[in-house]
């Protein structure tokens, strides 16, 4: 799968614009803040509707205008497909594929699949369990549409059962209805559970061999789904908690605590773990997830990487870059310097500056 151009209006900081790219390898550089990564989460847009930074529609469209126009022409199967979204300031977007409008945003995933490589990434084993929860479930939400509807109406449920429960310290006859609420929460819960932890499954399958590679062979590395609470359990437990729900006004247990470990020779590297190790895992997982992409869709998603160049060793860049291969690959960087010493091979060169972009001949 390709993209062959992008078409912009009143985003971010462009006005209009226009980009070809290349089926290899694009590179988009210049100074800061001119409007490289603007263009990867345009085209991230364009694949999943949303900001890879979660930004909403009205921060996304210029500041002095009230809409802006995303188009993408991408070439999947040798069919091309137009994409076009209109994002406004004060309502929700429109999407039409091929001139067709389509009514849900889930009606459009799926058509192009990319993986999103940024610098905040390689913290993922770091940080908190809320950024591993997110990377599954933006690739989950990407790969699989049931996923996505039952994780929406997870969220929906747990933020209403929450409001409900702040309800019924004021109206504890109100209480009566949590049950209600609870076998929802456990149907459509039991189902992110089963996904998170097949996906978990797929990513080890995967992930094992990417990093034994890039530690030099000295490395283990095994990815455990943590879930809060299991399938088995979870109605009993929400009953038991029902009374400390309703004293803290909050939902406690569910998927929406989950966590996944990243166990490297037996020793949980979250806690445990160098800096250095965290970085390579972290990169194990984001190669993987492009292996995992190409296993379910049986074809190639398009590789944004936003900056990661410079954040790794010449090494790890050269294991990066050569296990790209076939795939689309839209790099940003500051400068070119460091694709010098890289004697991989580069297709077309973009400069960006204050919103302006001209291509290197
Ligand atoms: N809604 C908006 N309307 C107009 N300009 C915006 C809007 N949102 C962000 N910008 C501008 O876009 C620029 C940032 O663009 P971007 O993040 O793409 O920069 P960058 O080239 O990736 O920089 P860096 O190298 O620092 O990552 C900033 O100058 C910012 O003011
Ligand atoms: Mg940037």
């Amino acid at each position: 799968m390709i993209i062959k151009s992008l078409e912009l209006a009143d985003f971010r900081n462009y006005e209009t614009i226009n980009i070809s790219f290349d089926k290899g390898t694009n590179i988009l550089y210049g100074d800061n803040a001119q409007g490289k990564t603007n263009i990867l989460e345009a085209i991230y847009v364009s694949a999943t509707t949303k900001s890879h930074k979660g930004s909403k529609d009205k921060e996304i469209v210029n500041f002095n205008k009230e809409e802006a126009h995303i188009r993408t022409y991408l070439e999947k199967e040798d069919v091309e497909y137009r994409v076009d979204m209109h994002l406004r300031k004060n309502k929700s977007k429109g999407i039409a594929i091929d001139g067709q409008k389509i009514k849900k945003a889930a009606d459009l995933l799926g058509l192009l699949n990319v993986v999103f490589f940024s610098p905040e990434d390689l913290a993922i084993i770091k940080n908190g369990p809320s950024e591993r929860r997110r990377f599954a479930d933006m690739e989950l939400c990407q790969l699989d549409n049931f996923y996505l509807y039952n994780l929406n109406h997870y969220n929906k449920i747990i933020n209403q059962r929450n409001k409900l429960l702040k309800d019924i310290s004021f109206n504890p006859g109100l209480k009566e209805t949590l049950n209600i609420w609870d076998s929802q929460l456990i149907s459509f819960g039991s189902k992110i559970i089963e996904r998170r932890n097949l996906f978990t499954e797929q990513l080890c399958e995967i992930i094992g061999n990417i990093h034994n590679k890039l530690s030099g062979g000295k490395e283990e590395l095994i990815v455990k789904y943590e879930p809060d609470v299991s399938i088995e359990e979870f109605e009993n437990k929400m009953r038991e908690n029902q009374e400390k729900d309703i004293r803290y006004k909050m939902t406690q247990s569910g998927p929406h605590r989950d966590d996944f470990s990243f166990i490297v020779n037996g020793i949980d590297i979250r806690k445990f773990g160098s800096q250095g190790q965290q970085r390579t895992a972290a990169l194990s997982l984001k190669l993987s997830e492009i292996e995992l992409v190409k296993k379910m869709t049986k074809d190639t998603p398009v590789l944004l990487l936003d900056d990661v160049l410079s954040e790794l060793d010449s090494s790890r860049q050269n294991y990066l870059l050569n296990s790209i291969g076939e795939i689309q690959t839209i790099i940003t960087c500051t400068g070119l310097d460091e694709f010098v010493n890289n004697r991989f091979e580069i297709n077309r060169i973009f400069k960006v500056s204050n919103g302006v972009i001209s291509m290197n001949e």
